[in-house]
């Protein structure tokens, strides 16, 4: 759907302060970009077509995400799963992350963008892993936005990997099991560091995780766009937060009523 600049004008003041807000707005935003096989098949496109379009849009969170001053975005890249794809499409996504960090990489930079990459790098071809390696070490010292590509991710595994790693420094006499904590797991995820998602967003309708943020998204508030990935733009950005922004959250506690 396409807005007027009047009606963009209006949807920015109320994600700045919506009707009834209970929340400040959200620290971290985590998108499932889903949909572009589907945005592509129902313009009679191949699904490669999605995916580069889908590029586009993530160009465009990234810009509304600073523009909204959110400290962190991530972003659903390329599931454990997706490698379940056939062959073709799966080079087609590879080529794109990497026409993505290659094209990409100076602009955010010159936009004080501090990268992460999350996910499984091990089993991901030399030159992936190189280029992913390079865009956090190149943008490590930023302060702006931080935008987390979830790669090769799956929560699980990133679960998995973390128990092992506990794991292994019990059994070097490291750690005490009575010793092992929430925060011992927290910060043995590949996201150490980062707070956990306030608000995840999936386009394209579908309302499952699909493996994204398995721990962190224990107390998430979620947006179910029914849009595809390719068409999410400013407007829709600020709607889901306009919508997180209204939502009380309690954390299992009582609303305070405060406000
Ligand atoms: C999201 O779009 C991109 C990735 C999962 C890599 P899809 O490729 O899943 O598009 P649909 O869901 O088939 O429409
Ligand atoms: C989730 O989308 C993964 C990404 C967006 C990268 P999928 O399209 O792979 O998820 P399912 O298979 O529909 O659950
Ligand atoms: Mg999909």
């Amino acid at each position: 759907m396409v807005r007027s600049e009047g009606a963009r004008q209006i949807g920015e003041a109320a994600a700045a302060a919506p009707e009834g807000a209970a929340q400040p707005a959200p620290r971290h935003v985590a998108i499932i970009m889903d949909g572009n096989g589907r945005w592509a098949a129902s313009r009679g496109l191949p699904r490669f077509e999605g995916h580069r379009r889908g590029v586009e849009a993530v160009r465009r969170a990234v810009r509304s995400a600073i523009t909204l001053g959110i400290d962190y975005l991530t972003v659903y890249s390329f599931s454990s799963e997706n490698w379940r794809r056939p062959p073709s499409e799966i080079s087609e996504l590879m080529g794109l992350l990497k026409l993505f960090v290659r094209s990409d990489l100076a602009d955010l930079h010159a936009n004080n963008v501090r990268v992460r990459v999350i996910g499984d790098r091990n089993d991901l071809a030399a030159d992936i892993a190189g280029l992913l390696d390079e865009a956090e070490t190149r943008t490590r010292a930023n302060t702006g936005l931080t935008l987390v590509v979830a790669f090769n991710y799956g929560g699980r595994q990133e679960i998995l990997r973390a128990v092992r790693r506990i794991a292994a420094a019990v059994a070097e006499g490291r750690l005490r099991p009575e010793e092992i904590d929430l925060p011992t797991v927290t910060a043995a995820l590949d996201t150490a560091g980062i707070p956990d998602p306030d608000l995840v967003i999936r386009t394209s309708g579908e309302q499952r995780l699909s493996n994204f943020l398995t721990w962190q998204t224990a107390y998430a508030e979620y947006v179910f766009e029914p849009g595809f990935w390719p068409d999410f733009d400013h407007d829709a950005f600020l709607a889901a937060v306009g919508e997180y922004r209204r939502r009380d959250r309690r954390f299992g506690g009582l609303n305070t009523g405060a406000g």
